[in-house]
This record gives C-alpha cells, structure tokens and sequence, in this order.
C-alpha cells in the first residue's frame, strides 16, 4: 500500500478514499434460511419491478379505517404516501391483534433496573392505552396538539405514545438524561400542552429524580404546557416530589380510574404521529417530524423482515432508549405493530454486575438482540467471562445500529454472543430516515463484518461524488435518491431549514451526512460522517477505517480516531484507543499499533499520535464524540459538555493529551 504515501497519488483528491479491506463472508445459516420469512430475492425483485407498488402492497398490511387512494405524490422534497387512507397507529399495534385472538400474549416483559418485572400483555396494554387516552382528554388534549414526554424506560412510557397516536396528539419524547433547559427548549419548540413525566428512574442502583428537572424546565418558560401527568416510580424513594396545585397530576390518580376504552381516531396518512429532536450543526435542535401511515408501513415492514420476525416465537429485545427514534421504531411502533413480544429494560449495562444482559437474556429466553456498537465494544473491553457464565442459545439473529460496528466487533459478538450461528444485520438508518435503510435480510444476505450489506427492498441509496455524480464502487457521500414512505416530512416550524439541511447538497438527492464506499460486490460500507473525513496530505481518509484497523488489534477493544490540524500534513491523525481489560500498556505499545494501521491500511492512515485511555467521550445515545475529542488533540477548550456521558472523561483525556508528544 506504499502508493499512499506519495502525494502524487492519482487518488489524491478523491471524495473519500477507501483503504481497509475485509474479505470473511458469512451466508445465512441453512437451518435460519430455511425457516426465514424471505430467503430469497422475491422482495427485491418485486420493488424494483414496481416501487410504488411494492410499498402499497406492505402499506396494506395494515389496517385502514379507509383505503389509500395515492401511494406516493412527490413534490420534491416533499413526499405525501398512501393520500387518501385514514388509520389509527394505535388501533394497528394494539386492537388489531386483540380481535385476531392475540390478546393473551406478551408484548412486553418489563424488567426494572432495581429487579422488578411486569408482564403486560396485548389486551392489558389496550386497556391502559385507553385509560391514558382518556386521561389525556380529561386534560384537555385534543387531535393536533402536542404533547411532551420526558420519563424513564418504564412501560408507561410506550403507553404514553400510544395514548398519543390513539386520539390523534402527536408526541415529542425527550430522553430522561436531558436537562431542564435542554427540556424546555424541546417544549417551547413544539408548544406542547402536557407533560408526561415521572417522579424518577432508577440507575446504576440510585433514585435519579426527574420531577426536579421539570420543574426547573417550567419555571423558566414553557408556558404552553398545562398540565403535568406524573408517573409514580420511585415512590418512597423520591419522598419529595413536589407537585403544583392545579399544573400537576399523578398519573395514578388520573389513569387508573378512567373507562378501559376509547374509540381511536381516524387519522389522515400524512397527519403528524410524532416529532423527535436530533441535533444538528447549529446549537437549535430539529424537530424531525414522522407522520403516520408511511412512517407505520416502513418500520413494520423493516422490522418483520431485517430481524425474521416470527410473532408467535420470538422474545425480541432492542436495548435502546425510547428517546431514541431507535426506541421510537423498534421498542414501540415496529414491534407492536408486528404483534411480537419483546423485553423492555430500564437500567444500565453493568447493574448490579457485568453480566446484566446476558442474565436477561437467559432469563427470558431471548432470540433476537438489537443493539449499538458503543455496547457491543463496551462488552470486548470487559473480556468474555460474563456472556460464557450464562446460556444464550436462545439467540438466533442479533442486530447492531447507531454507528459503523468495526470488523472486529462485529466477529466478537458474532462469536461471543451469537454462538458463531446468529447473522449479525447491521442496520444503517436516521432519526431522519425513520426506519432501517440499509441492512442485510438474515434469510438472504451473505454479510460482511463491518458492512451493512445493501439497501433494503424498495430503498435506492447512492454513493456520490463531489460533483454529486453517482459511483459504483469506491468512497463517497451516501444519498438517498428516491422518497421512502418513513421519509422525514420535514423539521418541525422550519421547512426551509429543512430544505437547505437535507436537499441542497446535492441535486434532486436527499444527503444523509454520512460517507460510504461501495466494495466490489457493490456492498455498502459507512464510513462515518463527512464532517469527520480527515484530510492528511490531501488524502480524504475515513475515521471509520483506522478506527477499524485499531480495533482489528487483539489488545484494542475500542478506538476514536481525529483530524488535528498539523504544519505539515494539514491534519495529521490522533487516535484515542481504550484497551481490553488486562491489557498493559507497555513503551512500544504505541508504536505496535500504528504498524498494525500502516499494514492494515497504509501508511498515509497511521495515527501520528496514540493516546490511551479507559473511556471515550460519548453522546447519551452512545456515539463518539469526535468533535470533542479533535478540541482535545488541537488543545482547545473544551465548550458545551452537557451531552456527554460522563464528563469527567474529558478531563482525563485533556490531560494525558497535554502529557503525550506527538511522534514527530
Ligand atoms: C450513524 C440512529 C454506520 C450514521 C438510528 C447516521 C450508522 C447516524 C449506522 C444517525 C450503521 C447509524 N453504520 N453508521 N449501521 N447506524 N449510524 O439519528 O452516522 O441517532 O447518520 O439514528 O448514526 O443517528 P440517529
């Protein structure tokens, strides 16, 4: 790979190089293939003869209280899908499956952190949603407003949603770990009437309080919200809840006692189900607006066929936050609307032991995990004794979203916790894309460590170049290049914002942020966010690739790595590399793993710097902060900490920055 370090390299300019290479398959297993819901290219072949009519066809797999008239009116960037239908999302995960005789099962096992479980099953979850929803209208929440929840991952939190989506109120969930004014700015924006909160949650062992925030939210502005629906989790725990007369209500109070039913409202397709925040470059969140008949139709469909889900079998586990539109999609809407049964859990990784995970999936007998490469890389670091100690062959496909998941990750938990028989689907999607886009189908795909496969059934996405010019093979910007029926429908108050974020970039194309490389075989590979390409010696290198190469050493279980501006280089490469536990770091530790880059990928992509550290800045949904992390090497301050994790990391790596010369 010497050709990369002579600057005269023809590549040099290119969007974005690729220089990492993988070359393990893993087909789908015969005894998963033959029972799969697909496996074969039936699906594909049917969407490419016919998109529109490929999702009217899923689109029709719900129930409408009308019948769609359109499928898609494309009025770029605007989509409208399925014009003409009204249905209820609610009526659709929930009803539905009771009048078809499934009232008796489980739709969650609910585990608390602190060990408590709840068993809720369909019949019981319409009934409380019918309860919540006419507490909501006792609140005076009608069709088209908006209402706030900020709570815990407890089952009222789903059961607040579909309380939402049952009387036609469109929610805004903010995740619990957000601050008062990070709340109130989230409340303002979409004038919200009521909250649904709760007393508080339980982490790592310890009350956390979340009234407290609320109130300070409200305090400080918010006025539209009138009332406060509380939850009581903690109880005696949070003796000092405090409540405002006339504002405040227990939920308790005002729940439990309402009638066990409440007619669903007949929505319009396009009409609003939710908004969910996501940050963008500036310091203003976007209020991504999802709306209901396209947006229901993409994540059943993605989440019965990315995960083979068999209903009346399968104990699935997503081990989100429901603050997340990952929580959003496939803890609520997916699951639900597919009548699966699945396990809601509220607490942490590692409480009370390191094995929490694998003790729920032993106890519950899970078949299919769904969850983020930040866990995943978590449970490397922590060495294999805890998933060995308990039984996880219940486990038939496990999923990985949020970030690119390195080879090496992938092969782990394919290993560790898969049993060497699961498929691995990596599923590459947005808070923007609603749904899964990109993912391999276990009955179908032969996979790739450390690649999400190919677009999914109905989904076209491109690899473009600067020009915006689409490539088949190599690194570039990935685009979407036809609408999707979970499509964004814009950003809540601000459709030129929306316009200008996502459909300026390029031509015609929706621009996801993200870059990509086609291998080959026409694999899709992520490369991270363009943002985050850095450019040594004018080589477009890709974070996710060194990261990768990092990883790929056996002594390192997770690597970030950035762009520090360099005199010489431009941007030369920093690597911040957490090892596994029990490894020592020795002298020429360091310089043992730039050698494994350089071999790996080239010497152009050989960190400059290496520093060690326990732990890696993350954003509460678990991403790495690069952003921060490139302060640090460029020995900067730092700014806004607040989204971090743990805070103190930052510190800590600030200071072995400042103690660690660079290889000169
Ligand atoms: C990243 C989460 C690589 C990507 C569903 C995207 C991924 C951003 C993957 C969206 C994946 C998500 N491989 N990168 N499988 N999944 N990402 O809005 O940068 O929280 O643009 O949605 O996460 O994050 P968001």
């Amino acid at each position: 790979m010497a050709e990369h370090e002579d600057t005269t390299d023809p590549k040099r300019g290119a969007t974005i190089e690729d220089y990492f290479e993988e070359d393990r398959t893993f087909p789908p297993p015969e005894g998963l293939a033959a029972a799969a819901l697909t496996a074969d290219r039936s699906l594909f072949d049917r969407a490419d003869a016919d998109f529109e009519g490929f999702w009217a066809d899923q689109a029709r797999e719900l129930a409408w209280f009308e019948r769609f008239e359109t499928v898609l009116e494309w009025d770029l960037p605007f989509a409208k899908w399925f014009g003409g239908g009204r249905l209820n999302v609610s009526y659709n995960c929930l009803d539905r499956h009771v009048e078809a005789g499934l009232g008796d099962r489980v739709a969650y096992y609910f585990e608390g952190e602190p060990g408590d479980t709840r068993t809720i099953t369909y019949s019981e979850l319409l009934e409380e949603v019918c309860k919540a929803a006419n507490a909501l209208h006792s609140l005076g929440v009608e069709r088209g407003d908006r209402v706030a929840i900020y709570m815990p991952m407890i089952p009222e939190l789903p059961v607040a949603m579909l309380a939402c989506a049952r009387i036609g109120a469109a929610h805004s969930v903010v995740f619990g770990g957000f601050s008062a004014d990070a709340l109130r700015g989230r409340i303002e924006d979409a004038e919200a009437k009521v909250l649904i909160t709760a007393d508080g949650g339980w982490r790592r062992g310890q009350p956390v309080a979340l009234k407290a925030n609320v109130d300070a939210a409200l305090s400080g502005g918010a006025a539209s919200i009138e009332h406060v629906l509380v939850v009581r989790r903690l109880g005696d725990a949070a003796p000092d809840t405090a409540m405002t007369d006339g504002r405040d209500v227990w939920w308790h109070d005002t729940v439990d006692g309402q009638p066990a039913h409440c007619p669903p409202e007949a929505m319009e397709s396009e009409d609003l189900l939710f908004i969910l925040y996501t940050s963008g470059t500036t310091a203003q969140p976007k209020g991504i607006m999802h709306t209901t008949g396209g947006y229901l139709t993409q994540v059943a469909f993605t989440h019965k066929y990315v995960f083979d889900i068999h209903a009346d079998t399968d104990i699935y586990w997503c081990a989100a936050d429901v603050g997340w539109v990952t929580g959003h999609s496939y803890i609520v809407y997916g699951p639900l609307a597919n009548a699966a049964t699945s396990v809601l859990y509220e607490g942490t990784l590692d409480h009370p032991g390191r094995d929490r995970w694998w003790s729920i999936i032993e106890a519950y007998k899970v078949s299919i995990l769904y969850c983020a490469p930040t866990a995943i890389r978590t449970f490397m670091k922590w060495g294999t004794e805890h998933p060995t100690a308990h039984d996880l062959t219940s486990l038939r496909v496990l999923g990985s979203v949020g970030e690119p998941i390195n080879p090496e990750a992938w092969i782990w938990y394919w290993t560790h916790i898969g049993g060497s028989r699961c498929p691995v689907v990596d599923t590459w999607w947005q808070t923007e894309t609603g749904a899964i886009m990109i993912s391999p189908l276990p009955g179908v795909t032969t996979l790739k460590p450390g690649s999400a496969t190919f677009p999914l059934p109905g989904i076209s996405a491109e690899v473009v170049d600067d020009a915006g010019v689409s490539i088949d093979r190599g690194g570039g910007y990935l685009t979407l290049s036809r609408p999707w029926p979970s499509m964004l429908r814009g950003i809540y108050g601000d459709t030129e914002r929306y316009r200008e974020t996502y459909w300026s970039r390029f031509e015609g194309k929706y621009f996801a942020g993200d870059g990509a490389k086609i291998d080959d075989e026409g694999y899709f590979w992520l490369l991270g966010r363009v943002d985050d390409v850095m450019n040594v010696s004018g080589h477009r290198v890709s974070t996710t690739e060194v990261e990768s190469a990092l990883v790929d050493h056996p002594t390192v279980a997770e690597a970030a790595v950035v762009g520090a501006l360099d005199a010489t280089t431009g941007q030369s490469i920093i690597a911040f590399v957490t090892l596994i536990s029990g490894v020592e770091v020795d002298a020429e530790h360091g310089e043992a793993l730039r050698k494994h880059v350089a071999t790996k990928i080239g010497p152009i992509a050989r960190p400059k710097t290496i520093i060690f550290t326990d732990d890696l800045p993350k954003t509460r949904s678990g991403k790495i902060m690069r952003r921060l992390l490139r302060d640090v090497a460029e020995g900067r301050d730092l700014g806004d900490t607040t989204t971090l994790a743990d805070a103190s990391v930052v510190e800590e790596l600030r200071n072995r920055a400042a103690a660690q010369p660079g290889e000169e």
